[in-house]
Parts: C-alpha cells; sequence; structure tokens
C-alpha cells in the first residue's frame, strides 16, 4: 500500500503536514500518524477523507518498545512508503546547567536519536521517487544560547539529513531539511517560551505553519535539500555560512 508515515502528527506543524500531504498527495493510500496523543489523533483522521485509510499510533517515541512495535507493523505490513515526515521533537528554554539533565537527554533522545532510528527502519521499504522531509530549524544555522542542547540537535538533524540526501541518491529518494523559525504552537509553552521570557522570541517574526507545511512538500518535490520559510530567515541561513560563528551568535542568543 502507497503509505505516508508523520510523526508528531497530534498537532502544530506535524497536523498541517498531515493535511497538506493528503491534499498533496493523491497517490498515497494510507497515512500512518505517530505522536503520544491519541484522541488528538483520532481528530486528525477524522479531518481526512473517508477513502484514505488511515492507522493511528499512538506511541512515545523515546520508548523503545513503542518503537519496537513500529518496526514490527513495517515488517508485517511491508508498506510501499512514498513520504516519511520526521516532525516530532521540542526544545526547552534556559541555560544547560538551568534545565533537567534528563530532560535534555530526553529532547536529544527525540530530536536525534528517534528520528534516525525511525528513518533507519523505513528506508528499506521505499523505493525511487520517495522523499524523507525532516524538520530541523533556524536553529541548526547557529549556535543559540540559552537554547544550546535544542541548536545542537538541529545541527544534528541538518548535518544527518544533508549526508543521508547523499547516501539515497543512487536509490533516487530525496531528504530534505526543514528549518522554520518561531511558529506559534505547543511548541512555545513546552519550550517555556511565554511573553518576555525570551527578547529573540519576542522580537523575531513568526512563521505560519500551514505555508511551511505546503512550501516545504513542494521543496521535496522538487528535489532541493534545504527549505527556509521567509527572506530574513533565508538571510540568516546565508549569513551563518559567510560570517564567523563569534560573531553570529552574538546575536543569536534566546
Ligand atoms: N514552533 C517553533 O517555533 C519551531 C521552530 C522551528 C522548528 N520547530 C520544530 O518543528 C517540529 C514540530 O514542532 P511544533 O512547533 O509543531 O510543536 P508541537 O505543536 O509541540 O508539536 C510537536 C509534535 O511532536 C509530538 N511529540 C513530542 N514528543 C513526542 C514523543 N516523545 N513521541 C512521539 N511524538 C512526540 C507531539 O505530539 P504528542 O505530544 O501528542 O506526543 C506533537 O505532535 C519540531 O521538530 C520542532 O523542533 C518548531
Amino acid at each position: 500500500m502507497r503509505t505516508a508515515i508523520i510523526t508528531g502528527a497530534s498537532a502544530g506543524l506535524g497536523k498541517e503536514y498531515v493535511l497538506a500531504a493528503a491534499r498533496k498527495y493523491t497517490e498515497i493510500e494510507e497515512f500512518w500518524l505517530i505522536a503520544r496523543r491519541a484522541d488528538l489523533l483520532e481528530e486528525i483522521k477524522a479531518m481526512l477523507p473517508a477513502c484514505l485509510s488511515v492507522k493511528v499510533l499512538p506511541m512515545d517515541l523515546n520508548d523503545k518498545n513503542a518503537f519496537a512495535s513500529l518496526k514490527s507493523l513495517l515488517e508485517s505490513e511491508k508498506p510501499d512508503v512514498r513520504l516519511l515526515i520526521n516532525n516530532a521533537g521540542y526544545g526547552k528554554l534556559g541555560y544547560v546547567w538551568e534545565l533537567d539533565a534528563d530532560v535534555q537527554r530526553d529532547m536529544i533522545d527525540l530530536n536525534c536519536g528517534a528520528l534516525t532510528a525511525v528513518t533507519s527502519a523505513v528506508i528499506p521499504y521505499m523505493s525511487a521517487g520517495a522523499g524523507i522531509l525532516n524538520v530541523c530549524s533556524i536553529a541548526s544555522f547557529v549556535p543559540n544560547a540559552r537554547m544550546t542542547v535544542y541548536s545542537a540537535t538541529k545541527a544534528y538533524v541538518m548535518s544527518f539529513s544533508r549526508s543521508l540526501r547523499e547516501e539515497l541518491k543512487e536509490k533516487r529518494v530525496n531528504v530534505l531539511a526543514v528549518c522554520p523559525g518561531p511558529m506559534s504552537t505547543d511548541f512555545l509553552s513546552r519550550a517555556h517560551i511565554s511573553k518576555g521570557a525570551s527578547k529573540t522570541f519576542d522580537t523575531l517574526p513568526y512563521c505560519n505553519p500551514k505555508e511551511v507545511a505546503v512550501k516545504s512538500l513542494n521543496a521535496l518535490s522538487k528535489g532541493k535539500a534545504v527549505y527556509t520559510n521567509r527572506f530574513l530567515y533565508k538571510l540568516y541561513r546565508v549569513l551563518g555560512k559567510l560570517v564567523p560563528k563569534a560573531i553570529m551568535m552574538k546575536f543569536s542568543k534566546c
């Protein structure tokens, strides 16, 4: 069955990816929706056309048993995965020594470890013309003090995506890293970014998750390697490459 697998599908950008992919990929017959909150996944399932088969897969991607059940499902269903969207992720605002060490480890496990594990488990079920979209961030361009671990995880996602893209060229599977700026989603509350908590988040212009989803899926179809929304963040990406990090980091603190 031609299948799309989307992690972090219960809310925010992931929800927009489900809706945008269902509209764009008319050849896809089945969606696998992954996140922890089953009730929200069911609500999103109800928003999809009735002709689509939808598997609601409530799981914590940091739970090794849950991940093993995903692997078993892949083995039993042998789906023809046309689209994999690795979107589940979160950040925390604060100095490294202020944040709980276990939470920081959990963040690394989800943003890097789970993304890597899901990708490596799914690739054997992908063929020419399929695509992998990894949700990265503008935080991958320049390290961000007060979001040190988060920006390091997203630098991993960028490096992983670029290198994997090279590995999968022969198989003709494109890999895209999507780098949104701030978006008004549950990400902010989970990261403890409320008004006044971060001058950077208070000042920066916000990206629209719906627009990010639609435009980045188009970029994936075009075979692009990186997608960044808004002119300011495209400029930031270029500056991040040209200007020494020590200078850029004077402005990138959260
Ligand atoms: N919002 C921003 O400012 C911003 C900017 C740049 C990049 N991003 C990136 O965009 C992606 C989506 O974030 P968002 O803004 O849409 O935030 P969000 O609304 O909090 O969505 C995060 C998604 O990840 C899922 N998730 C979290 N922990 C999980 C776990 N352990 N296992 C399985 N699923 C899990 C959540 O679902 P459950 O809670 O139901 O599990 C939710 O569906 C993230 O990778 C984030 O780093 C966000």
